[in-house]
């Protein structure tokens, strides 16, 4: 294994923010990762674990061992009538994850298709869109433990999922290297067309039968029109989070701002659009130097080529304030500073 020193970060963060990591090295399986903990010169050095790099904000250099997350491999562990076990490296590409259970006809993921990361962040962040969240088909996950380098098993109520978030972003954040991630998927599928964008795409392709495929071709259709790929303009997709208020709230502002969007949860709250509110506080589609907020969707930040973590990290303090003084409502941030 290669400890490499002062290496860019560049090509490992979809926001391509051009920082430098004191120490880098990638690792590919378990006993490789337990032997770059135990090395004696990085026991005292901190450790940042990189999967897919897509859902972080650089605004700094990293004076630290950056860990590349590469362990591959998918299985089915267990299957029964009804459900198949699927078992995967953390640091596959969560895409590849997708088509390889669309090409088995395994449901559960398909409206999950093209969600940027590695499969090692889809726990930890609790990926979601298009009406289904990970923790839906989420069974189990292998994690080692940093300091004690031991394999621990997390299964689903031990990850305290919620709205994009787990116990990996609080009581465990940067406790445990994620190594694999087993999803409970469907054999006979349970299609959930629920958000109306996927019914109105099915519809313009002409789509007479739903199907696994069909529905993953629509979602991709859908984040293809309107989200950045980040090979060509950095991003980290939604770069807040849609904020949730009582009933009481959404309906006060409900009156003055009678456009406003949102939708009642399983709490009883409303989840409010941020792209709505960013939007009408003028961001969509501006840009200064490098950085900027997407024209298609202003809840997405974006890097035109050569902005600096802070010059997106400080517009997005700038949306926030303007959120707030507009509509009283704090804005959280989805993605992760470092
Ligand atoms: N909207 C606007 N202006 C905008 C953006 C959105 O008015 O610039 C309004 C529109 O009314 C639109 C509604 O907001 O109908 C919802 O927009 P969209 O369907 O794009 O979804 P979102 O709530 O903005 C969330 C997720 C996305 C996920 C989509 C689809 C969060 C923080 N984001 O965005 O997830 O793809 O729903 O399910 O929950 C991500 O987490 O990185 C991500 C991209």
């Amino acid at each position: 294994m290669e400890i490499k020193e002062n290496i860019s970060l560049r090509k490992y963060n979809t926001f391509g923010i051009d920082v430098q990591a004191k120490y880098f090295a990638s690792f590919d399986s378990i006993e490789q990762l337990q032997d770059i903990l135990l090395l004696p010169n990085f026991q005292h050095e901190s450790k940042l674990i990189l999967g897919g790099g897509s859902n972080i904000l650089f605004t700094k250099n990293v004076a630290a061992l950056v860990l590349k997350n590469e362990i591959s491999g998918i299985e089915v562990v267990e299957e029964d009538d009804q459900f198949v076990f699927l078992k995967a490296g953390a640091g596959i590409a969560w895409h590849e994850l997708v088509k390889y259970c669309v090409h088995h006809q395994y449901a559960g993921v398909e409206n999950l298709a093209l969600i940027p990361g590695n499969v090692g962040a889809s726990p930890m962040q609790n990926i979601g869109a298009y009406g289904v969240e990970v923790k839906e088909v989420f069974h189990s996950l292998e994690a080692i433990h940093i300091n004690s380098k031991e394999k621990v098993v997390f299964t689903k109520s031990d990850c305290e999922f919620g709205y994009r978030e787990s116990v990996f972003k609080h009581a465990q954040r940067n406790q445990f290297v994620i190594t694999s991630v087993t999803y409970r998927l469907l054999k006979k599928p349970k299609y959930n067309i629920a958000y109306g964008a996927i019914a109105k795409e099915l519809e313009v392709m002409g789509v007479q039968e739903l199907s696994i495929s069909s529905i993953a071709q629509a979602v991709i259709n859908i984040r293809n029109s309107k989200l950045p790929n980040p090979e060509s303009i950095g991003n980290a997709g939604s770069f807040f989070k849609n904020p949730e208020l009582p009933k009481t709230q959404f309906d006060v502002l409900k009156m003055e701002f009678p456009d406003i969007v949102g939708y009642m949860n399983e709490m009883d709250k409303v989840k409010v659009a941020a792209g709505w509110l960013i939007e009408q506080c003028g961001w969509k589609g501006y840009r200064k130097g490098d950085a900027g907020c997407h024209d298609k969707q202003a809840l997405v930040l974006v890097n035109f080529g050569h902005a600096t973590g802070t010059e997106i990290h400080n517009l997005s303090e700038e949306i926030i304030s303007t959120v707030t003084a507009k509509f009283g409502i704090l804005l959280e941030r989805e993605v992760n500073i470092f």
